[in-house]
Parts: structure tokens; sequence; C-alpha cells
């Protein structure tokens, strides 16, 4: 039997399908094709067992299957498969989240979820409302089931290179925004990223996420020329993190190679995104999410959790802009004030307030990359290792050269996550390291898995 035979299950109605393709390049090319094919299809994390926790597939309607064929035959893509997603039987793998004692209210939102039925703004807030020590576990260990079923156990490590803390903008809670003073800013040279990403390659990580404030200094051309060399001299794959541009410039930036890009909502409510981003346009920032997935991006957003004036509500509608604009990494993590800024005498976010919007971003987004973010690191000791085991599934390591690190702090104290905390997060929370990392450098480093 051919492969392709293997895996041609048959049709049924209702069901969902998800594309293989070969490379990363044919996977974002077919997903542009249906885009404009208008076919209904999402970037998913590839689906457990198939693939590794990297790699990403195309989930589409079942019906759909024919014409999606015939398109990626049409436009020669090549692809590997197309798998038949099982249905999933959650009442077997969710019967332990029902063993904790729950208010019939919050068991009802939990069943909902249970039979996939969408949640309504006041449903999520029923859950981010709890301060009950058993049904927060109850939200976590649903969270942390779909977590497994969806992406599986391994714990993706990438790494961030925050590779200039200049910034035109001035958002109130961030600590390299252009007005604060007394902050040495720093650029680095393209050699100086080059170096960087080659030590990445040689420790084994798979994805450099290149960050920055919003930095002009940068111009497309410098950008293109950056994305180009990491693509030619390593194998690993680029995303970028560098603010708004213009819409020419992320086409730019993924014709020359880059193939994701984080640009967060930060809040998806219109009069607390203004007042935190006093050179921001709420409408214009949604209108850059959808450029950037027109462009074929796999699209980064997320929110900050306990910003000053924020409302259970204004979570809530964090968490349906998430699935609305069906974003594929989402970034949660808490408020931390940050000197220098208008905020620097407001409370940090709450640490299970962050758990439980992280637990219900999964649960109502599923098929998503999340990382257990430096940020909920630098809250908590022990709040990376929490993150990992209420929905998250992905590690950003600081590679920022340890001697610029202290002028990236865009808030205080921040924690500089490298492979040692990552390794213990990912050992307490009982997850999987990923098979990506080269053991010869573990070794050398002293470190043990
Ligand atoms: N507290 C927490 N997170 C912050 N960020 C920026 N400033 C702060 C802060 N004071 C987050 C934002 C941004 C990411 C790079 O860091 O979500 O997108």
């Amino acid at each position: 039997m051919s492969l392709r035979e293997k895996f041609l299950p048959k049709t049924a109605e209702g069901k969902e399908c998800v594309l293989l393709c070969s490379s990363t390049y044919h996977m974002l090319k077919a997903d542009k094709l249906l885009q404009k094919e208008g076919i209904q299809g999402i970037l998913v994390p590839a689906p457990r067992g198939i693939g590794s926790a990297c790699t990403t597939a195309i989930k589409f309607k079942e019906t759909d299957r024919s014409r999606v064929e015939e398109l990626i035959n049409q436009y020669g893509i090549s692809w590997e498969a197309i798998h038949l997603l099982e249905k999933k039987d959650r009442k077997i793998s969710w019967t332990d989240v029902y063993k904790f004692s729950l208010r019939e209210n919050f068991k009802n939102v939990l069943r909902k979820l249970e039979d996939e039925v969408e949640l309504t703004k006041e449903d999520i807030v029923i859950l981010l409302a709890t301060q009950d020590k058993e049904e927060m576990e109850a939200l976590f260990l649903a969270a942390d089931r779909v977590r497994e079923e969806c992406v599986g156990d391994e714990v993706d490590v990438r790494g961030v290179i925050e590779f200039s803390n200049f910034c035109r903008k001035d958002c109130l809670y961030c600590g390299v925004r252009k007005s604060k003073k007394y902050l040495p800013r720093y650029r680095m040279t393209e050699d100086e990223i080059m170096e960087q990403v080659k030590n990445m390659e040689t420790m084994g990580l798979r994805t450099v996420a290149l960050q920055s404030g919003e930095d002009p200094w940068y111009t497309t051309e410098k950008i293109v020329t950056i994305i180009k060399r990491i693509r030619k001299e390593t194998q690993l794959t680029v995303t970028l993190s560098v603010g708004e541009r213009s819409k020419e410039d992320y086409e730019r930036f993924f014709e020359a190679g880059s193939n994701a890009y984080l640009l967060k909502i930060e809040s998806a409510n219109r009069g607390l995104f203004q007042t935190l981003h006093p050179d921001d346009d709420y409408d214009l920032r949604k209108k850059h999410t959808i450029w950037l997935r027109q462009s074929g991006y796999l699209v980064g957003s997320g929110n900050m959790v306990g910003l000053p004036g924020q409302t259970l509500e204004h979570l809530a509608e964090d968490i349906l802009f998430l699935k609305e604009y069906a974003i594929h990494m989402v970034s949660i993590g808490p408020f931390l004030p940050a000197r220098g800024t208008p905020f620097v005498g407001q409370p940090a976010g709450d640490l299970f307030l962050t758990l439980r919007v992280i637990a219900v971003a999964r649960l109502v987004c599923q098929n998503i990359f999340m990382p257990a973010t430096t940020a909920i690191a630098t809250l908590h000791p022990k709040g990376q290792t929490m993150a990992l085991t209420s929905g998250t599934n992905v590690i950003m390591l600081i590679m920022t050269p340890e001697k610029l690190q202290s002028g990236y702090q865009i808030y205080d104290n921040k924690n500089s996550v490298d492979l040692e905390f990552a390794i213990k997060s990912i050992k307490e929370s009982g997850r999987k390291f990923p098979a990506h990392i080269r053991p010869e450098y573990l070794e050398m480093q002293g470190l043990k898995i």
C-alpha cells in the first residue's frame, strides 16, 4: 500500500482532516492557497502522534477534502498525507476533572467544553472568577488534558534574541518605552545576531524569535538581510517580533524566509487598549493581525493579565479575540510593574488568575502553541512549572547576549530563562524534554535531563 493510500481514510460527514506537507515552506504555501480559494483551513500544531511538536499541519473540513487534494496537486505542493482527525473521547479522558467538588454553574461550563460547545463571554467569566481551590484544580486538569490531546507531552524549547531595546512608542506598561530615561539603549549588529543564532544551532534549537522594540533603524532591507542569512547559514526557522510594520514589510519578511510573527493585542478591549497604547490604534492593530495572516504567517498574539483597570470581562474578551482571529501562538503573562513607567507603583498580576486565563485559552482555542512565558517565570519561582501543567507547551529561552540582557528589562527583575531553568520546569511538570536538543551540548554544560 502506498503512503498515500494508507493515509486516505474513508469520508464521513462533519469531520475534520489535517494536511501534512513535506516542509514548512510547502505547508505555508498550501495555507495561502486555501485562503485564496476560500477554503476554510487553519494552521495548527501537528496533532499527537503525527509529526513532532514543532511541525504544523492544516486543519480543514472533511467535506472540502477532494477540493483540497485537487488544489494542492494542481499547484505542485509537496504533501505527505491527509489524516482524518480521530474523534476525541473526552468522556474518558475528563473523568478525573469531575472528581473535584464543583458548583453546578462551573461544572456546566466545563461540560460545554467537553462537548466542544462554544463558550459565551459570561461562561468564560464564570471560569475566570473562581477562587475555589477544587474548581481551579479541575480547570487546570481539563486544560492539561486538552493540551495533551492537541499537542502531546513534549515541550518545545525555542530561543529569543532581543536584538534592540530602542522603541518609538510609549506603551504605559513597558520598561523600554521611548520616554524612559536612564536606560542605556543597544542595537545588535548582524554579525552579533548571527553568532547567537549559531550558538542556538549548536544547542539543537530549531526556532529563533527575533524580538525588539519598534526600531525603524532596522530598515526593511536590514531585516530581510538578517532573515536570509539565518535561513542560508543555519537550519533554524525565524519568528519575528518587531512590532507594527507595513503590509509590504510583512510580505517581504515572509518571502525572505520568516514563517511566524508575534504581534500581541495585549488587551482586546478597545478602551483598555487605547489607554495603554497612546501611539496605537485599536482597529489598526487588528488590521495588522489580519495582514500577517494574509501574508501567510503563523500568527502570534496574546495579552497581559492584571493590568491596571482590567476586569474579568476584559480578559474574557481577550480569549474570544484569540479564538475569533484563529491565532496560532498564544502568549499570556502577568502584568509586572516596571521602573521608569507610569505603572511603576501598580501591583503585579495575580499568579492564579494568570493560570486560569492560560487554562481557559487552551480550552477555548485548543490547537495552539502556547509558551509558559518569561513573565510568569519572573512572577513566581514555580510559575513556569505551573503554566506547563495548566495548558502551555513551549518555553522560550533568552538567547540575548548576557551583557545586554539588563537593557531589555521590559519589566523589573526579569527572569533570564536559560536551558537549566527550562529543564527544571520541564522535570517538575512531569513533561517530555524535546528530542531536538543535542545530548552532547547538555553533557558539555553538565546538564542532565
Ligand atoms: N509586564 C508584563 N509583560 C510586559 N510586556 C511588556 N511590558 C510588560 C510588563 N510591564 C510584554 C508584552 C509584550 C512582551 C514582549 O512583553 O506582552 O508583548
